[in-house]
């Protein structure tokens, strides 16, 4: 049942992804203003991109992360994703700004990359509801990551699925409960793919049982992303919309 899920939600993505091609220009644009990480982000990893890591970026989608971190310190960014269509417009971005961005598409987990090849494993941003089994993602991240790397996720807080957008009030959707295990998605980009639901309970859990230290988790009241022309109630400070977490390999 879940590889069927995951051949379907592959198509859904490739044909997503062509966003990154239509939009090629702007996203270039964005990309060289290297923005793309938030002020949580700049922080919790601004440490860790001062000693020039080799990244390994799981689900690297259209690759704007890539670009900053690489402007915050990266010494190399390697991004994996499933879709062709995202890895090559990318790599295409990250040549024309002469980045050591590099990139691989192929299905995770595993990641086709070595063992220890990583001081840090960066995801997020909509990445950990495409994957069905968070246990073997985890078990893939701690074999990628260095002894003493770090891996660092910046997501959408589990809550997310349950807000409306309705713009005068926040309010929870009555078809959607924090405790189920997948939905599917009924707005862009990925509309019609079925996401998989990890209660943040969940997700630290896994980290932890695979063998990474959490060193932080915050919650925060942005989302990473919202939707053009909708000002969602649930998007004016008073609910978490985003989580990062911080983890070390002892
Ligand atoms: C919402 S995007 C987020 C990507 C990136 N963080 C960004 O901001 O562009 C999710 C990405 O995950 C990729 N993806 C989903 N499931 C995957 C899988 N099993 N293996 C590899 N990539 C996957 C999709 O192709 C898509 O590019």
């Amino acid at each position: 049942m879940s590889e069927d899920t995951v051949r379907a939600n592959r198509a859904v993505w490739e044909s997503a992804s062509r966003k990154h091609v239509r939009e090629y220009e702007t996203l270039l644009a964005e990309a060289r203003t290297g923005l793309a990480l938030t002020a949580a982000e700049r922080e919790m990893l601004g440490p860790i991109l001062q000693r020039r890591p080799t990244v390994v970026h799981l689900q690297s989608g259209h690759g704007l992360d890539d670009v900053a971190l690489v402007k915050f310190g990266a010494a190399r960014v390697i991004g994996v994703d499933y879709s062709t269509v995202a890895v090559s417009a990318a790599a295409r971005r990250a040549d024309e700004l002469g980045m050591p961005c590099a990139y691989v598409a192929a299905q995770l987990p595993p990641a086709p990359l070595r063992d220890s090849c990583a001081d840090l494993v960066y995801t997020g941003k909509g990445a950990l509801i495409w994957m069905p089994d968070l246990v073997a993602w985890a078990r893939d991240v701690v074999r990628l990551v260095t002894r003493g790397g770090h891996l660092f996720v910046h997501e959408a807080h589990p809550m997310v699925p349950l807000y409306s957008w309705d713009t005068d009030r926040t309010s929870i959707r009555p078809d959607r409960r924090y405790f189920d295990h997948a939905h599917v998605n009924d707005s862009f980009p990925a509309h019609g793919a079925v996401e998989w639901q990890w209660t943040l309970g969940e997700v630290i859990t896994v980290v932890v049982q695979a063998g990474l230290r959490v060193l932080e988790l915050r919650e925060h009241p942005e989302p990473f992303w919202r939707a053009g022309g909708i000002d969602a109630a649930a998007w004016n400070g008073h609910l978490p919309n985003t989580f990062s977490l911080l983890a070390q390999r002892p």
